[in-house]
């Protein structure tokens, strides 16, 4: 267990990406509300510092939110993250992987395709930095923010389009690609936690209205629009669902409207989420050390 000596009077702590803004910033009040500590991870101080005054004026209390600079398009910064996180000497009793992007284009600073990069890379090597922190905190969970977007990759990953720029016209596709990643990621995290106490979940949250939208090309919005979209709150409601609620035996599962769904028939493939983990340690083996 976690030797820190004042972790049993300790608030549980939960790690979030992308807190700033949508989802992620409504799971931090939430998360805020029940009394744990929540670690902002974003690219912005400026952007999360309204945020970390409301929780802080929320619960009267100086301690109950910080800030880290976190940028997952460059794994530097993500390594830097995991290191200012350990340093606190905190449990992780929450990881939650939420920060995404939609329609950007390009590579990242180590040369992946941008939304891959971002949603699943950057994740991955964040998780895996804190790898033994979550074995030695009881009962932590990673929640994996996916979406359902991940049907749009139906033909699996294809290994050489994941290290060349945006190809597809709308970025739709390589969204989608990310998202499968999300969901092979999570599934794989929970086998390889089994027996840990750590357990794993993937969260379609819904469509919401939130900023991930804003760099999508105009013509595809009506195609979003053709429901009415949740707002943040309930968009954030599956990850509290996962975070506080689900059961820590249904691991490695996939949620949708707080309850488990299934995936697509290629997000269940075991052996595609092994072989993901695999490159991935081996694209992130520079910046784990
Ligand atoms: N909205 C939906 O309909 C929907 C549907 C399915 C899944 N999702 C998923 O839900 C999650 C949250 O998205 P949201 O809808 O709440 O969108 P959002 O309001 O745009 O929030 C996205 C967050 O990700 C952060 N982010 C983007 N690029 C980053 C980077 N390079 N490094 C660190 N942080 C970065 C953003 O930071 P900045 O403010 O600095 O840009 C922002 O905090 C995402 O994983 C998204 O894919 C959303």
């Amino acid at each position: 267990m976690f030797s820190h000596p004042e972790v049993a009077t300790q608030p549980p702590v939960a790690l979030i990406t992308g807190a700033n803004a949508g989802i992620g910033q409504v799971t931090a009040i939430e998360l805020a509300k029940k009394g744990i500590h929540v670690v902002l991870a974003t690219r912005s101080e400026q952007s999360t510092q309204p945020l970390l005054k409301q929780i802080r004026q929320m619960t009267q209390s100086p301690e109950s939110a910080r800030w880290l600079p976190l940028d997952l398009a460059d794994l530097d910064s993500v390594r830097a993250c995991a290191q200012s996180f350990l340093a606190l000497n905190l449990p992780v009793r929450y990881l939650i992987n939420n920060a995404g992007v939609a329609g950007a284009r390009g590579l990242t600073k180590q040369g992946f395709e941008w939304a891959f990069g971002v949603n699943h890379l950057g994740h991955f090597l964040l998780t895996r930095l804190l790898f033994e922190r979550l074995k030695q905190t009881p009962e932590a969970r990673v929640v994996t923010v996916a979406s359902r977007a991940h049907l749009l990759a139906f033909n699996g990953l294809n290994w050489a389009a994941l290290q060349r720029p945006t190809q597809s016209l709308t970025t739709a596709k390589e969204y989608g690609v990310s998202k499968l990643a999300n969901i092979l990621f999570s599934a794989e995290l929970g086998r390889q936690l089994i027996g840990t106490g750590v357990s794993a979940y993937s969260v379609h949250p819904g469509v919401v209205a939130t900023s991930l939208w804003r760099h999508v090309p105009k013509f595809f919005l009506p195609v979003l629009k053709m429901r009415p979209m949740l707002n943040a709150e309930q968009g954030a409601r599956t990850t509290l669902h996962c975070v506080l609620d689900a059961p820590q035996t249904e691991t490695g599962l996939y949620y949708a409207d707080a309850r488990v769904q299934s995936p697509s028939k290629i997000a269940q493939d075991s052996e595609l989420a092994r072989h993901l983990w695999e490159k991935s340690m081996q694209w992130t083996a520079a910046y784990a050390q």
